[in-house]
């Protein structure tokens, strides 16, 4: 394991079991006698320090982060929803898949992209050689809009403290925007899919490298542009391997 995936892990309270050289066989549980990281402080003041209470979220832990996401009420899908959907994978993967927000079978089971889209992206992946398990998945929006509207301008900014975050503790070397919500709201840009696909974008508050594709949604109701999505994907497997664009 290197010592990166294990400082990531050890941030996550995740315990690692070793064997210990003196005895056998025993157990080492590195930090296991410290104190259990705290909860989440109670901001002073009722109200955050920015309309996305970014100051707050960019020092929070992996618990800490999915607490406040799965208790958030910063916009009027609270309401609506039946949970927040927190993002799911490997806490350390080299590659982040985003997508737009939960449907109605993600705000069920509370995780992203397990409907049919989601089948079909999971496909996409492991014609690259990922299992879903190796990579990180998130959602623009943690909470689904009712009747799977586009998220309003003003929801994707009060979520957006939430992605950042998850973006800075997971660290990918790749995020893979996918479909026109994903791409737009991370890439600042109005310009449609087509455009943005086939070249390497920077993420502009992240600095990580982006590649933008269809969404697995459209591409169910559009199947002549799988080829293409198809050209993506081994994009982004040349790139994970380090190679070029
Ligand atoms: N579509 C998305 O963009 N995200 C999900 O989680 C599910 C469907």
């Amino acid at each position: 394991m290197d010592a990166r995936r294990r400082a990531c892990l050890e941030a996550m309270g995740i315990r690692r079991w070793v064997l210990r050289e003196d005895e056998a066989p025993a157990l080492a549980v590195p930090g296991a006698d410290s104190a259990p990281s705290p909860s989440p402080v109670a901001p002073e003041s009722p109200a955050p320090p920015d309309p996305a209470g970014a100051g707050l979220i960019e020092t929070m832990d992996w618990d800490e982060l999915r607490a406040e996401v799965l208790a958030c009420r910063r916009c009027g899908l609270a309401e609506t929803r039946t949970q927040a959907v927190f993002g799911v994978g490997d806490p350390c993967a080299d590659l982040l898949v985003i997508g737009e927000a939960p449907g109605a079978d993600e705000d069920r089971l509370g995780e992203p992209f397990v409907g049919r889209a989601g089948r079909l992206l999971t496909a996409m992946l492991y014609a690259i050689g990922l299992a879903r398990e190796q990579v990180y998945i998130a959602n623009i929006l943690k909470c689904r809009p009712p009747g799977n509207r586009d998220p309003r301008a003003e929801e994707s900014l009060r979520c957006r403290s939430f992605l950042l975050r998850q973006i800075a503790l997971v660290e990918p070397r790749l995020i893979l925007a996918v479909g026109r919500v994903s791409a737009q709201n991370l890439l600042s840009t109005d310009a449609p899919v087509g455009r943005l696909r086939g070249r390497v974008h920077s993420l502009p508050d992240a600095g990580a490298p982006v590649v933008v594709t269809y969404h697995p949604a459209y591409l169910l109701r559009s199947p002549e542009q799988k080829a293409r999505a198809w050209e993506d994907l081994q994009q982004v497997y040349r790139l994970l391997r380090g190679g070029k664009a």
